[in-house]
């Protein structure tokens, strides 16, 4: 992986990081906005008009949007929060990798144990904004999985490949793991994604290059 590079679209348009408002009673209108914004960029930054807990926050936006009923990950259906709602915030009491710690997530894709494409879309509720820290770096993965389509055939096939990526649990006590692609184009020629950056992760990539047919270029 080290070896590949890839020219990555950027962010110039700062409207893709702007709150886009959304009422209690949203408009046709409103709801087109998100939409609209969701598709652009993959992701939506939407500012509440009103103050609400996280769980009657997250459920009016599943059911505004038609999200389908929220799912309990793999991975805590058997061992806790057995929640679709995950409480993130620093906890010393706590021993979760990532949602008890203070420090930054790395870049992952919910749904660890989950074939790809399992989690359409993921809710993340601000509930009280810190006074340092929560710098976001944004990534498109599919964007640059496609450009890496066009520039690098073989290396995004590779990509592809059923046992590229293996992901691993890192709670105490829990050893669970899938292995599955990291990228996958589906029917409808939309590319959905797997590819985590993190402790969570196993690349079998030389492993992928030898089992992968390759089109001719
Ligand atoms: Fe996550």
């Amino acid at each position: 992986m080290s070896q590949l590079t890839v020219s990555a679209p950027r962010f110039g348009d700062e409207a893709a990081t702007r709150a886009t408002p959304l009422s209690v009673s949203p408009t046709a209108e409103e709801r087109a906005a998100v939409v609209d914004q969701m598709k652009r960029y993959q992701f939506v930054v939407i500012a509440a008009g009103e103050a609400k807990g996280a769980a009657e926050t997250l459920g009016f936006l599943a059911e505004t949007f038609e999200l389908g009923e929220p799912s309990v990950p793999e991975i805590y259906r058997s061992h806790g929060p057995g929640d679709p709602l995950s409480d993130i915030r620093k906890d010393a009491s706590s021993t979760h990798p990532g949602f008890a710690t203070g420090t930054g997530q790395p870049m992952h894709v919910d749904g660890l144990l989950e074939p790809l494409g399992a989690v359409r879309t993921s809710l993340l509720h601000c509930v009280r904004q810190a006074s340092t820290g929560g710098r976001t770096i944004l990534f498109d993965a599919c964007a640059v999985f496609d450009r890496l389509r066009a520039e690098d055939p073989p290396a995004a096939n590779a990509l592809l490949a059923e046992g590229v990526l293996e992901r691993f649990t890192t709670i105490p006590g829990v050893h669970e793991s899938s292995v599955g692609p990291a990228f996958k184009v589906d029917e409808n020629g939309r590319t959905l994604c797997r590819f985590s950056d993190g402790p969570t992760e196993r690349w079998h990539l030389v492993r992928a290059l030898h089992t992968t047919s390759f089109p001719a270029a």
